[in-house]
């Protein structure tokens, strides 16, 4: 079966021949976890977006500061980290767990090289608890149950997206996917994703980056408008500042880190149901 095809779900084979999103953030980021086809495919996006170094930069840097607020301000204990990617510094579950060290994270991607390093993610502090769950994004059934024999559903959960969702075409409607994962958790809990803009870069950098998706990339390219990304998060209620790209996300002047991006973020909060809604 061919995983990346729309309408098929599935762990991603093991191929070294053609690059894999995983593992070329894991080069950009400084990581030894990739191989010629991605760094081949990192060079090849380097031409055509000179700001995808300083993209991952703000994204990893926005990353911690929404699981930490998440953890620290918004008093949030359980996560469900899906695209986990290959551990890094600052994993959820570190920056989680520093802030509230109870802090419960539930770990998900499809990719045979972060399974393979599941187990750095899987070193939790003594009174909080981690878990790893091999599934693909679109098998929001297998998740849920999986996470369930970490995460209390009847209590508020974190559902972290954090630089996937432009893995995932149309045709496997991720907004569908988003409002699933939603649902099964009660209001109070959050939303947080990052996602490529597509009206954040010029048509000729869209196009190059397109190109070389279709090329060189395992998985597909679909990045997305600002209003596209906005409708991932109905039914809840944005937190300041809002829908912004990465690096304007309650920026940390102190870290000093100007890195440009060309993602868009927001972190939301479920709404109570509306009473009216429920009775109609
Ligand atoms: C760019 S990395 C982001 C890692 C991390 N969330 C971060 O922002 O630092 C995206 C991750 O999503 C995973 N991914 C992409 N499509 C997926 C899918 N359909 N199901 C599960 N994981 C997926 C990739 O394997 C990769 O590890």
């Amino acid at each position: 079966m061919d995983e990346s095809v729309a309408g098929e779900t599935g762990r991603l084979a093991f191929d070294t021949s053609v690059a894999h999103q995983a593992r070329i953030y894991d080069y950009l980021l400084g990581g030894k976890d990739n191989y010629a086809a991605d760094r081949a495919a990192t060079e090849a996006l380097r031409a055509v977006n000179p700001e995808i170094d300083s993209t991952v930069r703000a994204n990893r840097a926005f990353l911690g500061r929404a699981v930490r607020y998440l953890a620290a301000d918004a008093g949030i204990r359980q996560f469900l980290d899906i695209g986990t990617g290959i551990p890094t510094a600052g994993n959820t579950h570190e920056v989680a767990q520093a802030a509230a060290p109870e802090s419960r994270v539930v770990y998900v991607d499809y990719d045979p090289v972060v399974l393979a390093h599941a187990r750095a993610l899987l070193v939790s502090g003594t009174e909080g608890a981690t878990d790893y769950i091999d599934a693909d994004l679109r098998d929001t059934g297998s998740i849920l149950a999986g996470a369930a024999k970490l995460l209390d559903f009847s209590r508020p959960v974190a559902v972290t997206l954090i630089s996937i969702l432009h893995a995932i075409p149309d045709a496997d409607d991720p907004h569908a996917l988003v409002a699933r994962l939603m649902d099964a958790v009660p209001p109070g809990s959050y939303l947080a994703l990052s996602h490529a803009g597509s009206d954040l870069v010029s048509p000729q950098v869209q196009h190059g980056i397109e190109d070389v998706a279709g090329r060189m990339i395992r998985q597909q390219y679909a990045s997305r408008s600002r209003e596209q990304v906005e409708r991932f998060f109905q039914g809840t209620d944005l937190v300041e500042p809002g829908l912004v790209r990465v690096e304007d996300w309650r920026p940390n002047p102190a870290a000093g880190d100007t890195a440009r991006s060309s993602l868009w973020c927001a972190v939301g909060r479920k709404r109570q149901p509306n009473p009216a809604s429920a009775t109609a």
